[in-house]
């Protein structure tokens, strides 16, 4: 305790961390958390039942959500986070009496929506809320039949993260509360519908029912439904997804379970059961998302060479980096998201040697230099100040790739060893458990620091500075240098492209090659790449998108027409957000980007729909 007070002194650090006594103990310490309403101090939610019936007509989920409460502060009202809900009734319940209760919803914050405050009688410590959600809600997609692969059902799937589950819940969204729940969600009979709880594979005809027994964070609530099959993998992992894209996901994906084996060696056992994936139709607008039990997977990484599975990797970790051990507000993302990339590069050695664990390092290095070219300077600190800012429009790879090279830097300072059992233990001290990144460090200097007389104000450097510390590791392979060779020599006319030794080329030598190429080439060039590789009809959407923003760079038109089609057919940011923002540096890309937007951003998701708002305008 004494360590943590100092720690609160230290110039270096945000005040938010230190508005309590000193001697508040860690694992409890409240922090207020600006993006949520709601005062879990006062009063917390325990367990939510959950009865909602899918009506993709009017693209609306309709029922009540049960609310179980822990009142620490009698007096106190129950406050909610919500967005676009309406609120039809509250009950609530004393003894075995149900009864109406009074609810006020707040004026409209453009960031955190609207706050329902409930004040609760004296002994109610459960409460019912009848609602309906607005089919603009901005945490659910409702898909048309032809924007699946089957192009025969709709399609509804959930993205919580970071604050969009307040859109289809009625709870305390701040990753400070966990609770348990359970769920019956009825479907039309011919849909599936899979939550992050435990599922049963079988169909149940239109009313399927839930229970997720860990305690977990509102960002982790999530519902698919959809023309739904499923096919094991081992006996705990398996796949979800729509009949004609279940077998090459099941191919794609079938070293997961040896992922799971790699993690529970390094750190302990895996704590929530199955895991299995969920395959969204192309427009899911993230590459993956941790739902425990049940990760959301985009199907741009099924690439039929299993070069693209890092995604599986990386939302597996969060089983332990995220989910397990959990940040606090949404200031300390770089705790979910940090050493989520850090296991990541882990299980990637582990599984597939250190020469593709060094690749995919580079690639992940270039990534954050191009952010620090780009962010301001206050945006490049891992605890980073949000302020009242949504989590959504500061999103960057800053907290994944800085977050991972800290991480990366302390193994190298005390050796790997060390550092797994450091890990393990953190893992194991922290279970069910949501962090600031102040815990962590006070964790750290007791659990790691002392014992090697690391000083905390390096580590603080890392934490609270802009850009890289000056002795910061440099991933390097030898794969990619020879590459780089390669291109120089064609770029200096000395190799034709089609003497480029490229058989043996993974996807990452490609990536690299391209992504390091001058930003102008000559059109005899594009031509001599396109004509001797295909690029532009690539069927890996990491080769295609690093393809595409070349020949937007360059204006080489024989790639429009693909580009027109990728912009409609995917919906995964990190893939379109690039293309369309180097569109518009230009008067005629502009209204290329203007015409394909118009006709692509129905079929995006809301959060993409709100970036590209910002980016091409509202068509
Ligand atoms: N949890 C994130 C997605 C996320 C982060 C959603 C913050 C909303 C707010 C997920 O695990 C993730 O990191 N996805 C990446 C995967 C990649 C780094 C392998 C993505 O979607 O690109
Ligand atoms: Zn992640």
């Amino acid at each position: 305790m004494i360590r943590r007070f100092l720690l609160c002194l230290s110039p270096l650090l945000l005040l938010a961390a230190c508005d309590q006594a000193p001697d508040a103990p860690a694992a409890a310490a409240p922090i207020h958390d600006p993006q949520s309403f709601s005062d879990p101090a006062a009063v917390r939610i325990t367990h939510l039942d959950l009865e909602l019936t899918v009506n993709f007509d009017a693209r609306v989920l309709s029922g009540h959500a049960d609310l179980s409460l822990n009142r620490v502060n009698p007096a106190a009202p129950l406050v909610l986070d919500t967005r676009a809900l309406a609120i039809e009734q509250v009950e609530g319940k004393t003894a075995d009496d149900w009864q109406l209760l009074d609810f006020t919803l707040g004026e409209e914050d453009p960031v955190m929506g609207r706050a329902l405050t409930i004040p609760l009688p004296a002994g109610v410590d459960q409460v019912r809320i009848h609602y309906r959600t607005s089919p603009q809600a901005s945490g659910l997609q409702w898909l048309s039949a032809a924007q699946t692969a089957g192009k025969q059902h709709p399609f509804l799937f959930t993205q919580s993260e970071a604050i969009h589950a307040r859109s289809w819940v009625p709870l305390q969204d701040t990753p400070q509360v966990r609770f348990t729940y359970t769920a019956t969600i009825h479907t039309p009979p011919e849909l599936k519908a899979v939550m992050s709880a435990e599922n049963d594979p079988a169909d149940h005809d239109g009313t399927y029912t839930f229970a997720m027994p860990q305690a977990i964070p509102s960002y982790l609530m999530a519902l698919g439904v959809g023309d739904l099959q499923f096919a094991s993998m081992s006996e705990r992992t398996g796949v979800y997804a729509e009949p004609a894209v279940l077998k090459a996901a099941a191919w794609e994906f079938a070293d997961t379970e040896q992922m799971m084996e790699t993690v529970e060696q390094l750190y302990g056992p895996y704590r929530w059961g199955r895991y299995d994936l969920l395959i969204l139709p192309p427009s899911f607008p993230f590459g993956g998302m941790e739902n425990p039990r049940l990760s959301f997977i985009t199907p741009t990484v099924i690439a039929g060479d299993k070069s693209l599975v890092s995604l599986i990797a990386h939302e597996l970790a969060h089983s332990w980096s995220g989910n397990l051990v959990t940040n606090g507000t949404w200031r300390d993302l770089w705790l979910n998201e940090g050493f989520t990339t850090y296991l990541t590069y882990r299980i990637m050695e582990a599984l597939y040697g250190p020469e593709r664990d060094a690749m995919e390092r580079v690639l992940g290095f270039q990534t954050l230099q191009d952010d620090f070219a780009n962010l301001p300077p206050a945006d490049t600190v891992l605890a980073i100040k949000l302020g009242g800012r949504d989590p959504d429009a500061v999103f960057s790879d800053v907290p994944y790739e800085k977050g991972a090279l800290f991480l990366t830097w302390l193994e190298q300072q005390v050796g790997r060893e060390a550092f797994d059992e450091f890990l393990h233990g953190y893992f194991a001290h922290f279970s069910f458990q949501s962090i600031s990144t102040e815990q962590f460090l006070a964790y750290l200097q007791t659990h790691l620091l002392d014992d090697y007389d690391i000083p905390l104000a390096t580590v603080e450097a890392w934490i609270y500075e802009p850009g890289l510390p000056e002795n910061h590791p440099v991933p390097q392979s030898d794969a990619f240098t020879k590459v780089a060779g390669v291109q120089q020599s064609w770029l200096n006319g000395d190799t034709p492209a089609a003497d480029i030794p490229t058989a043996d080329w993974t996807t990452h030598e490609w990536l690299y090659f391209l992504n390091t190429l001058p930003a102008q080439l000559s059109a005899a060039q594009l031509q001599e790449l396109d004509s001797t590789f295909k690029l532009t009809q690539s069927g890996n959407a990491e080769i295609a998108h690093a393809w595409l923003l070349i020949a937007i760079h360059n204006h080489y038109q024989p790639a429009y027409d693909r580009l027109e089609d990728y912009l409609i057919r995917i919906g995964r940011r990190k893939l379109i957000v690039p293309l369309y923002v180097a569109l518009m540096q230009t008067d005629d890309g502009k209204a290329f980007a203007r015409r394909v937007y118009a006709k692509a951003r129905p079929g995006y998701h809301p959060l993409a729909q709100g970036t590209l708002d910002r980016i091409v305008g509202k068509p």
